[in-house]
């Protein structure tokens, strides 16, 4: 499938996300570029951490619409299905909003990270802030180019960690 065959989406976050998330966040690929690597993530503290970022409004789906494949695949009155490929989140941290991105390792490299990302400007909790913040291991290359492909660009490095940032372009804060 092709970036035309489907449509991306992003909802809040529910207590039916709970596995969802659990499952996503300890992903091998993703725990090998994070700054707090925990594969052993027990269920319980999952729960804690999980709850606390539904209350905070910062944690997001990210779901998959799929068009036709082809004619015979059509159904009259079948309604679309909406399934879920990742998950979106923000950190407040002192007033810097900090976005992270894990997608279903099955659905990466076809562009859904960015297709997201273009959407997260518009969701973000801080919605009123000057910009949204990513930090990205220098040797992450699937996530440099899709944030660089939403728009973010690189602030600073820090050790082995590269600081990118996506600005409000001015005249467009009205839009968001
Ligand atoms: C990072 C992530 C969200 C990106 O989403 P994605 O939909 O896979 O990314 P995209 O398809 O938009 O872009 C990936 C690009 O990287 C390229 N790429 C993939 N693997 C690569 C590699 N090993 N080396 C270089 N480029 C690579 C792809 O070819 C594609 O390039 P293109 O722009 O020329 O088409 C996703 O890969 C992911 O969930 N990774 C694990 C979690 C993670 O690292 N999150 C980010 C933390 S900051």
């Amino acid at each position: 499938m092709n970036e035309q065959d489907s449509t991306v989406t992003i909802r809040p976050a529910t207590d039916a996300d709970a596995v969802l998330f659990w499952r996503l966040w300890t992903d091998i690929e993703t725990q090998r570029f994070t700054n707090t690597p925990r594969l052993d993530l027990p269920w319980e503290e999952h729960l804690h951490w999980f709850a606390r970022q539904i209350d905070g409004g910062g944690a997001f789906v990210i779901e998959e619409e799929e068009g036709p494949v082809d004619d015979y695949s059509v159904l009259p009155g079948l309604p679309c299905v909406k399934r879920p490929v990742g998950i979106v989140r923000f950190d407040d941290d002192g007033g810097d909003l900090w976005v992270s991105i894990v997608l279903d390792p099955a659905t990466r490299g076809r562009h859904i990270g960015r297709r997201a990302l273009n959407q997260v400007a518009v969701l973000s909790p801080g919605r009123r802030t000057p910009g949204i913040w990513a930090r990205i291991h220098r040797l992450n290359a699937p996530s440099i180019r899709a944030f660089e492909a939403a728009g973010y660009v690189c602030d600073r490095a820090d050790g082995v960690w590269l600081i990118y940032v996506w600005r409000h372009t001015p005249g467009t804060r009205e839009h968001l």
